[in-house]
């Protein structure tokens, strides 16, 4: 069991911003990677509709023979990950936690900003985790859909992102904040302009990192980790439509590593 891979999945490629640190901190760990990408945004989709998705995929991965679940993508953190948690046999980690407990750390003035897709933001998943285990600190939020079609662009470091930036991020910064949680997956991809667009004051919060540290810390707990040093792991990359287009904008994300995708059947 201990050899079996971690599936991680998201509504498309952004999830692969959390692969790529769970492999920086677990090198010896097989992987199956499924982005949703016939589906892909799930930002603006209902409840009820990413909560299927998520336990389609689910189901998929565990014919896979998966031993832990990751749902590396904020809107489906947000929405199905207390559903996935009732009906799985294995551990089910999301990104909303781990991105809380960081901000925590983080913060000194105890305002925290939160950005993410709307489905994040209306749920106030972000928000609540917080609050949940600090209630001392203010959250001021904001959703930032266009974010998303930025950073499949690749337009990450462009003037447009940046003007972008300034007109979703002002409100924040008339808040005081001194800490912003990336909450959506393609959003450490912007890293650059937002920490401009912030200042030097502000820390980003990352969730793909503290993401990354929640499954190394439950395989440890649970001695679920691989076994031995692997020369190589093995990651596989499935896709719901166009693994070509995965590949060339997946390897923004993942780099070389990157190199195919299948086309997964959710329906079986
Ligand atoms: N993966 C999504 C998230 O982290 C962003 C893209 C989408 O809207 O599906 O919320």
């Amino acid at each position: 069991m201990n050899q079996n891979p971690i599936g991680i999945f998201d509504s498309g490629i952004g999830g692969l911003t959390v692969l790529r640190e769970i492999t920086r901190l677990l090198p010896g760990e097989n992987t199956i990677y499924l982005g949703d990408t016939a589906r892909v945004p799930y930002g603006n989709k209902s409840r009820e509709t990413v909560e299927r998705y998520s336990l389609e995929i689910a189901h998929f991965l565990l014919r896979h023979g998966i031993k832990m679940l990751v749902a590396a993508c904020n809107t489906a953190s947000a929405y199905a990950l207390d559903r996935l948690k009732k009906e799985l046999a294995i551990p089910v980690i999301g990104v909303i936690e781990p991105g809380a407990k960081a901000a925590l750390r983080a913060t000194r003035t105890r305002r925290v900003g939160v950005i993410g897709t709307e489905g994040t933001i209306r749920s106030n998943a972000y928000s609540s985790a917080i609050k949940a285990l600090d209630p001392d600190v203010s959250t001021f939020t904001k959703a930032c859909p266009l974010f998303v079609p930025l950073a499949e662009e690749g337009w990450t470091d462009d003037d447009v992102t940046l003007s972008v930036a300034e007109r979703y991020l002002g409100e924040l910064k008339g808040h005081g904040i001194d800490t912003l949680v990336l909450g959506c997956t393609h959003y450490p991809l912007l890293k650059g302009v937002l920490a401009k667009v912030m200042g030097a004051g502000v820390t980003l919060i990352d969730s793909a990192e503290s993401t990354a540290e929640e499954v190394k810390r439950v395989l440890t707990e649970r001695d679920m980790l691989h076994p031995g040093a692997q020369a190589r792991a093995e990651h596989r990359f499935f896709v719901t439509d166009s693994p070509e287009r995965f590949v060339t904008v997946g390897r923004r994300f993942f780099g070389e590593r990157l190199d195919g995708a299948e086309l997964a059947r959710l329906a079986e």
